[in-house]
């Protein structure tokens, strides 16, 4: 199959054709999920939870998430490798930014990368994409500002839609290729959809998006946990992984492992 590119997201915008994404953070779930024609992986800064065991993304680093992303961009033929640039890489302005997608390019051969923020995004989204670098967008709730935004809430409900709005419009004008709205009411996602002419992708944004984004380890059950309201469960990792565990350390007390045929003579 053809390679993913940021016109794929416009036509799929433009035809009607959902896209979907999932987050990837190794060669071995990359495969897979490109394999499977997922449009594109995001090579999260959710790897703070869910490779390294922070609690939060803010400790996140770039050189922790420029090996993963070189795995991830590696293992591909076929989807589109977007690395996210984690808190503390991009804020003090386009200069910051423009280094640090830089380094995702050069160093780990990423396709895109995504910064958060709307309005005050909009010059190193700018900067960045001047530089020929594709950027995409994360408005609403943007988990790097969780302390300024007062916890994990939902934007864009009452006032907060012209703020939602306002975002939208600016990272389109900043020149991104797509935007992904976090845990945004339905009905402000489809206007934001209809005003916009690049393609949004909901985390938690409800159905009239023009694509749709997960955390593959919340999507596979092997979060533990509470995961969000917004996620369905599409395996349980989990519990195939620990019964697998538990299998083969019986297999092991009892002799049944190894058998002849696992052995050498
Ligand atoms: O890091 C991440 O996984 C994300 C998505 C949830 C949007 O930013
Ligand atoms: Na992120």
């Amino acid at each position: 199959a053809k390679r993913v590119r940021t016109r794929h997201f416009q036509n799929a915008k433009r035809d009607g054709i959902k896209i979907t994404g999932l987050t990837s953070y190794d060669q071995l779930t990359a495969r897979i999920f490109d394999e499977a024609g997922i449009d594109f992986l995001l090579v999260g800064d959710s790897a703070g939870n869910n490779v390294f065991g922070y609690s939060t993304t803010l400790p996140v680093t770039v050189d922790e998430l420029i090996p993963l992303t070189r795995a991830v961009a590696g293992a591909v033929t076929r989807a589109f490798v977007v690395a996210d640039m984690p808190f503390g890489s991009y804020e003090s302005g386009p200069d910051e930014a423009l280094h640090t997608a830089v380094r995702f390019m050069k160093e780990a051969g990423a396709h895109a990368v995504k910064l958060e923020g709307g309005e005050r995004s909009h010059k190193q989204i700018r900067r960045v994409v001047q530089a020929g670098i594709p950027v995409m967008a994360h408005i609403g709730y943007t988990p790097q500002s969780e302390h300024g935004l007062g916890g994990h809430i939902i934007q864009g409900r009452g006032d907060g839609a012209e703020q939602l709005l306002a975002d939208a419009h600016a990272v389109e004008d900043a020149g991104a290729f797509a935007v992904v709205l976090e845990m945004v009411p339905s009905d402000i996602a489809a206007r934001v959809t209809a005003e916009l002419s690049i393609p949004t992708l909901s985390v938690g944004a409800g159905p009239h998006t023009d694509g749709q984004l997960l955390v593959w380890t919340d999507w596979a059950g092997l979060t533990v946990g509470r995961i969000p309201k917004f996620v369905k469960q599409y395996a349980d990792l989990s519990g195939i992984l620990h019964g697998a565990a538990k299998a083969w350390q019986a297999d092991v007390a009892s002799g049944v492992y190894p058998a002849p045929e696992h052995s050498y003579e």
